[in-house]
């Protein structure tokens, strides 16, 4: 399979919560999301934009220190995961990894790079970086799935 890419520039971080807004709109309810890129790059701002765009209401609050938060609307269940404090890719295997990732359910996980060995290849990879006063983003698909939802989203 060719790996599709997409590259967009967010300019602040009202831009990086619209764009979550709209991937969000083209998900389907089993899927696995890396959002790679340095510290504070809006990888949560990301995250907030993409719950909002389903219909979350309340706080998103960063994963830090429990790892993973789950959200639940409208039908749909999603898991934000921040592996950034985990010190071995093994505590995945603690909190159940591979039950969250064999639900029904959307796995959204930064820094996916603390969970090598432990964590599958993603349906869609997002590279957040730095570009002049706001972020380059580039969205990869890498399994079939991701490369659907990538279609429909360029398409809409
Ligand atoms: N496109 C953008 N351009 C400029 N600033 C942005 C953009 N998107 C988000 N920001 C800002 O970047 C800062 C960090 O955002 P955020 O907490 O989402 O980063 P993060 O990647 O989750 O960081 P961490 O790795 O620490 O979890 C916030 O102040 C946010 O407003
Ligand atoms: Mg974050």
């Amino acid at each position: 399979m060719t790996t599709k890419t997409f590259n967009i520039f967010l300019k602040d971080e009202t831009q990086m919560t619209h764009f979550g807004a709209q991937l969000s709109q083209h998900v389907s309810s089993k899927l696995l999301i890396y959002l790679q890129g340095d510290l504070g790059m809006g990888k949560t701002t990301l995250v907030r934009g993409f719950l909002q765009g389903l219909g979350h209401k309340g706080r998103v609050k960063s994963p830090t220190y429990t790892l993973v938060e789950p959200y639940e609307m409208s039908g749909k269940s999603v898991y934000h995961f921040d592996l950034y404090r985990m010190a071995h890719p093994e505590e995945l295997e603690m909190i159940g990894i591979s039950e969250y990732l064999s639900e029904n359910a959307i796995c959204i996980i930064e820094w996916p790079e603390k969970g090598v060995g432990a964590l599958p290849e993603p349906d869609l990879l997002i590279e957040l970086a730095v570009q002049g006063q706001g972020r380059s983003l580039e969205m990869s698909a890498i399994t079939s799935a991701g490369q659907k939802i990538l279609e429909q989203f360029l398409h809409d």
